[in-house]
């Protein structure tokens, strides 16, 4: 088989603010479940996170406590392979390959770009606005078939797809794989804010009371939940009910990706009963899922040095796989080796 025919996947997560439910239930536990499938690489986006100022301190603590995070998501470091994005200077360099291709135009069209910028473009890093040519470096060196994101990355990988497809026509050649976006299915690819239906659950969101981390305590999960918004009317029978209620909406969708009963299967057991019956069990359900986490997230810190040796070995094996890609664009685009 050759290596064009393997099914790879290959995602990465900011290694700022700590995991909460959205990055779980959109992304972690999803990768979790494709280590049976096919050959996985996961990385701390540590690249990424020079767009915004970060404390540098903080930056490098940030990359192992991530990393321990996805561990006890239940990402296994002997089956997939787990590193820090910058120990992989291919990334980079493919990245500045890549920016000879990519379109001012289709960076502007970029909504993260447009969202993060807002007001003040003439202000932002230029890291900013070239964010998403990273990304497509990490997914294109890999070699990439399916990238397992939530929806809020979907452009960013249809971008991947644009400059992977004219790179490799400029250029006359098929060194590129063009990538899948993987975005699952129901509630989870979109996980809301618990203080605005209408805003995704973030880490930039200023407000603790909008997210749930995997640190967070049983009783500040309950909390959290007890307090998150809602409006007065009871559940309703059909899902379609829930269109102009967006924070309920939200609520069942986590209650369903969790225990996995399908929206229908929510409204079914919790139809005309009010939120003060719904948020209890919805608060049972999400410490029913991060406490085992939250444990084994404890037990792994203790032990940084095995950590660094994880990260180190996911490093080598990516670095090896990476190498002929990176060689191959140079030769492509007529640089030295
Ligand atoms: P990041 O760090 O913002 O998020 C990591 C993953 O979590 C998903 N996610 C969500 N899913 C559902 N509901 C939410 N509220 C929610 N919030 C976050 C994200 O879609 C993502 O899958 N640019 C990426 C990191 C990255 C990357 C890559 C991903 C860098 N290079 C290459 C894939 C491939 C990011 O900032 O994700």
């Amino acid at each position: 088989m050759t290596d064009s025919q393997v099914k790879r996947v290959v995602s990465g997560i900011q290694p700022t603010g700590g995991l909460h439910l959205g990055n779980l239930l959109g992304a972690i536990l999803r990768w979790v479940r494709m280590q049976d499938e096919a050959q996985c690489l996961y990385f701390l986006a540590d690249l990424h996170s020079l767009s915004e100022h970060m404390d540098p301190d903080e930056r490098r603590s940030s990359v192992r406590e991530m990393a321990a995070a996805l561990i006890a998501s239940g990402i296994d470091p002997k089956r997939s392979i787990v590193f820090a994005q910058s120990a992989i200077p291919a990334h980079s360099e493919l990245c500045w390959i890549l920016n000879g291709t990519a379109r001012m135009g289709w960076l502007n069209r970029m909504t993260q770009w447009k969202d993060k910028a807002g007001k003040n473009r003439e202000g932002a890093s230029v890291a900013l606005f070239d964010y998403p040519v990273l990304q497509a470096a990490d997914i294109l060196l890999y070699r990439a078939t399916h990238v397992p994101v939530g929806e809020d990355q979907k452009q960013h990988i249809e971008l991947t797809r644009d400059i992977a497809l004219k790179f490799n026509t400029d250029f006359d050649t098929d060194l590129f794989v063009v990538p899948e976006p993987f975005i699952g299915g129901g509630a989870a690819a979109r996980i809301m804010s618990l203080r605005d239906g209408r805003a995704k659950m973030s880490k930039s969101d200023p407000s603790e009371m909008s997210r749930i981390h995997l640190t967070d305590s049983d009783d500040v999960i309950a909390q959290k939940i007890r307090k998150a918004k809602t409006d007065p009317e009871p559940l309703p029978e059909d899902e379609a009910a829930l269109e102009p209620r967006p924070e309920a909406k939200n609520l069942v969708g986590i209650y369903a990706a969790i225990t996995g009963v399908g929206i229908d299967g929510v409204l079914e057991r919790f139809a005309g009963q009010g939120f003060g019956t719904f948020k209890p069990a919805l608060a049972e359900a999400v410490t029913g899922l991060i406490a085992p986490i939250r444990q084994r997230l404890e037990e792994l810190r203790r032990d940084p040095a095995e950590l660094d040796r994880i990260l180190a070995d996911g490093a080598a094996r990516a670095i090896e796989i990476g190498a002929p890609l990176l060689s191959a664009a140079k030769t492509a685009v007529g640089l030295a080796q």
